[in-house]
């Protein structure tokens, strides 16, 4: 017997299970045969559950740490830019300068829609959260790409993989457009790809816009940030709904629903809310109190991870980049940015936040550079699920090339009614 292998003992029966080990993390029990046992294992929620193998992103919650195919998260938010970092997330490797060049040419000459997409936005009401905007409009990319369902052609993949990548900031910023009554600004191929979406969201008819270098800099870092972050909430649902060889349109707007929860994606939206309900550093122990009482129901929003039991090694890069973004904006007295940095520090020292292990996350302070940048709280969720599509890209293609593929189909814990027999109407 392998000494590495677990042992179970059901009914007194031994049932030995191998282990498996990673290249880094914990070792993990292969559970695929107990069900043949009679048995299957319950985790709603996944709290101990490898749902997959994946070496594109690696995060250690101890020490707070987080590697796209091993590059710390610092590294590339310093060195790279957010085209790059999809690069690698989806080819495991930095690309050469020829490779970077054809990669982004690439990206630049697919981010407009379909013409006919754009009646699609006229269907919705102008206040429409951007939100259910993408999610709609990124599902119907599939009408306008009927050659995309077939998953196992890798060049079919590889085609809707940038169409994805490429329009995906077009239908946040139109989304805003449409929101705003405004009409939508088309992508400038002079522009990188954060300076795209600035424009789109920013110009106007009416006169010229310039993208501030700073400002666009810190927005790309934003999207590297975002970009993938292994078996999150989002991630999981696009990899369920790929393991049924649904088109990658349909994963990619599955993924965007699920992010869209405040639990999840939805937090920096909220996190930003939050802040401006404290509204002054004099209410910050208000907050923290209701957030200590179950009762109250209520959360500090940005605060807190499955995962991460250190601080989110994201937040720390945002508090930079808000700084950053906040001096060159001249607004360095930004009232907000002194609570959230006020708040983090009085939960950082109180024994509930400590004994709970709850940290600042990558939300906490992503809606105070967003709204710096000048970017509606409406569409702070898209903002991120512009970001995660590369991730979400690479963690789909990688479970359709992963040899062996079994569609996702859990197993449950039945609690209903035993067999009973039908009574009709009259005698019930
Ligand atoms: C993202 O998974 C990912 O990687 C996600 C993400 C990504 O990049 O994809 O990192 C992005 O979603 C970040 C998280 C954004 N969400 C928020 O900031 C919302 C507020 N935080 C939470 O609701 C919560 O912390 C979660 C959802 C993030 C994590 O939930 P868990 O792991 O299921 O933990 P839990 O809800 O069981 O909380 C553990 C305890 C509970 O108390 P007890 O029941 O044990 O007494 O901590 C408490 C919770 O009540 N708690 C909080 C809290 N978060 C957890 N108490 C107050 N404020 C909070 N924010």
């Amino acid at each position: 017997m392998n000494p590495r292998n677990a042992t179970l003992s059901i009914d007194g029966k031994p049932i030995e299970l191998p282990t498996l080990d990673g290249s880094l993390g914990p070792a993990v029990v292969d559970t695929r045969t107990l069900g043949s046992h009679g048995c299957y294992t319950y985790d709603p929620g996944f709290l101990s559950t490898a749902s997959c193998s994946s070496g594109i992103t690696y995060i250690d919650g101890e020490q707070g740490l987080l590697y796209y195919r091993g590059y710390p998260i610092e590294q590339l938010a310093e060195k790279s830019d957010c085209l790059e970092v999809a690069y690698l997330l989806w080819h495991g490797e930095l690309p050469d300068a020829a490779q970077k060049r054809a990669f982004d040419q690439l990206v630049t000459h697919h981010t407009m829609l379909h013409d006919q997409m754009l009646s699609l936005f006229k269907g919705f009401r102008r206040d429409a959260h951007p939100m259910a905007v993408m999610v709609s409009i990124i599902g119907a990319m599939a009408a306008f790409y009927p050659e995309s369902s077939d998953v196992t052609d890798a060049q079919q993949r590889g085609i809707s993989m940038f169409r994805l990548l490429a329009k995906v900031p077009t239908v946040a910023a139109w989304s805003y457009k449409y929101n705003q009554g405004m009409p939508f600004t088309y992508p400038q191929n002079r522009l990188g790809y954060a300076e795209n979406f600035l424009y789109m969201l920013h110009a106007t008819p009416c006169e010229d816009y310039v993208p501030n270098p700073t400002l666009a800099r810190a927005l790309d870092r934003i999207f590297i940030l975002h970009a993938d972050h292994e078996q999150n909430a989002s991630t999981s649902t696009v990899r369920m709904a790929g393991s049924s060889y649904a088109n990658p349109f349909a994963c990619i707007a599955a993924g965007t629903a699920c992010l869209w929860g405040p639990l999840h994606g939805g937090a920096n939206e909220s996190a930003l809310a939050m802040l401006e309900e404290i509204g002054d550093i004099s209410r910050i122990g208000e907050f923290v109190n209701r957030a200590k009482d179950k009762t109250s129901g209520f959360r500090l929003m940005g605060f807190g991870h499955r995962v991460y039991k250190n601080m989110d090694p994201r937040a720390a890069i945002m508090r930079q980049t808000c700084h950053e973004v906040l001096d060159e904006l001249g607004l360095h007295d930004d009232p907000l940015f002194k609570i959230a940095l006020k708040l983090e520090k009085i939960a950082l020292e109180d024994d509930y936040f400590i004994e709970k292990r709850l940290y600042p996350n990558v939300d906490f302070y992503s809606g105070i550079v967003l709204r710096a940048l000048g970017i509606p709280t409406s569409m702070f969720t898209a903002i991120f699920a512009l970001a995660r599509t590369a991730g979400w890209i690479a963690q789909w293609n990688e479970m359709i090339e992963t040899p062996g593929h079994k569609i996702a189909r859990p197993r449950q814990l039945y609690t209903g009614p035993q067999r009973r027999e039908f009574v009709g109407i009259g005698e019930r």
